[in-house]
């Protein structure tokens, strides 16, 4: 009996030990470790948030090859002939659950009209909190299809990333709800 329990504490200790050495250190025991030790952006590295690293990946699946170039892909979006096309009609079904999904994820701080409070910002309740979104359709003329639908994704400096609520069509259904927005008084 003392013997198997030793034996017992002995592969305890010796896991442990393995467990210690490992490189990856977001855990205790990680069998595979390629996720953590591949070329990436390691936020605790000083600097690191501010140069990309060279062969990392973004997430849109772009390789980074010059570490500056950060906004880039940005701009391009931004300017109209270069912008990612939006693929899905303005058709009733589209148009629908734009309006759907923009009441549920974007309504509540950009608000459904161009009203704004007296600070500037749309008149939502989450604004008179303190929060600091703008009444969306003011500035949504001036932004290509592209440029509103990467942004609803990644979201901005404040905004959230809006990505993991509203998948690809459904970002285009949202921006074809804004173009009608945009046409209301
Ligand atoms: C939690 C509040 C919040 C939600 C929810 C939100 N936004 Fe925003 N949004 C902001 C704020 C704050 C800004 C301005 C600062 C920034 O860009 O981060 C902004 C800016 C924008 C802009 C202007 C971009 C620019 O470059 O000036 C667009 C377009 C936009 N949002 C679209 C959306 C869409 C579409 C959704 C829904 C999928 C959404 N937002 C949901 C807070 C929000």
């Amino acid at each position: 009996m003392k013997v198997r329990i030793l034996l017992f504490a002995g592969i305890f200790l010796l896991v442990l030990l393995i467990a210690a050495n490992l490189p990856a250190k977001s855990t205790v025991f990680t069998l595979i470790t390629d996720m953590f030790n591949q070329i990436s952006i390691k936020p605790q590295k000083k600097g690191s948030m501010n140069a990309f690293v060279i062969g990392a990946v973004s997430v849109d699946g772009s390789e980074i090859e010059d570490p500056e170039d950060r906004f880039s892909r940005i701009v391009r979006d931004i300017i109209s002939e270069t912008a990612t096309p939006n693929p899905t009609k303005p058709d009733a079904v589209s148009l629908a659950d734009g309006n759907l999904k923009f009441d549920t994820y974007c309504a509540v701080c950009h608000g459904t009209t161009r009203e704004i409070n007296k600070e500037g910002f749309a008149k939502t309740k989450i604004n008179e909190l303190g929060m600091i979104a703008p009444a969306v359709i003011i500035l949504t003329p001036f932004f290509s299809d592209g440029y509103i639908y990467h942004k609803a994704k990644y979201g901005g400096s404040v905004m959230p990333a809006m990505g993991y609520a509203v998948a690809a069509r459904e970002r285009w259904n949202i921006v074809n709800h804004i173009r009608t927005l945009e046409k209301q008084k």
